[in-house]
């Protein structure tokens, strides 16, 4: 497809949808006025990850201080229900990130109010609602649906096991929209785990307001933070002290609120 016919495919698909208008307009403004910031300070970004990551379990057993066993060991029969399910679903969407951080952050805080930011298949609302459930919390998650792919909002999700799906709140727009609504539900959160739009302006802006979301003693998680210099700024224009854990050749950053 040409690039040109790439933008007009795009724009009508979000014609047919009026509750992604605001983003739309965004896309608009930004493709004008301030070209993708998707990459800014790559090089930089991972080099610093690959200076101080650590392995998921050396994260998870030195820093959180919990034995670690890998989450599909914890739950292999929900872990296989859901590879089939994701292997029947006709449509493709982003993958997964660490599990077993994703469950062991939420153990550690002990979390009754996890926020997330990007959905797709529902692999981190898995591991989120895991170990949520087992208090009777709540996951508030945040996911615009792949306007390109009609069927796509079909299968947002469709990994997560029917059984845990009465603790998952799910708003369907994008994070500018979602996280307001989310909001007036819970002003604070437990957990924070960011997975949505990796621009290095859409990661500054949702990064602030979720992390003054964050009760002391949260944990706050992004993924993929090698792909622009947005987390390392965040936590050097704060003073924040983050862990880089290297998962699968990407690198995922927490900071713990102190
Ligand atoms: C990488 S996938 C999420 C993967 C998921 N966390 C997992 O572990 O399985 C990113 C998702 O974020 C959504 N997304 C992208 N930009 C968004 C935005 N501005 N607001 C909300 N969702 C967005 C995409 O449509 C996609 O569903």
């Amino acid at each position: 497809m040409s690039k040109v016919s790439e933008i007009a495919t795009t724009f009508v698909a979000y014609l047919k949808r009026p509750d992604l208008y605001p983003e739309l307009r965004r896309k608009i403004w930004k493709n004008i006025f301030n070209r993708s910031s998707g990459l800014r300070g790559k090089e930089e970004a991972e080099k610093w990850c690959k200076s101080i990551a650590v392995s998921e379990k050396d994260f998870i057993e030195n820093i959180l201080k919990i034995n670690f066993v890998p989450f599909e060991k914890i739950f292999p029969q929900e872990y296989e229900n859901a590879l089939h399910l994701q292997e029947k679903t006709p449509v493709k969407m982003g993958g997964a990130g660490s599990l077993s951080v994703i469950y062991y952050i939420n153990e550690f805080a002990k979390s009754q109010n996890s926020i997330e930011t990007g959905v797709a298949y529902g692999w981190s609302s898995f591991a989120a609602l895991a170990s949520l459930v087992s208090r009777n919390g709540t996951l508030y998650s945040s996911d615009m649906p792949y306007v390109l792919q009609n069927q796509s909002e079909d299968f947002v999700g469709c990994v997560i096991p029917e059984k845990y799906k009465s603790n998952w709140d799910l708003y369907r727009f994008a994070d500018k929209e979602s996280l307001p609504k989310i909001f007036e539900k819970t002003k604070t959160f437990d957990v924070v785990h960011y997975d949505s739009d990796k621009t290095y302006d859409g990661r500054m802006w949702a990064y602030k307001v979720l992390w003054d979301r964050l009760r002391k003693g949260g944990v706050f998680m992004s993924d993929d933070v090698g792909d622009n210099a947005a987390f390392k700024d965040y936590c050097e224009q704060n003073n924040h002290k983050p862990h880089i854990i290297e998962f699968d050749g990407k690198f995922a950053g927490v900071i713990i609120k102190e």
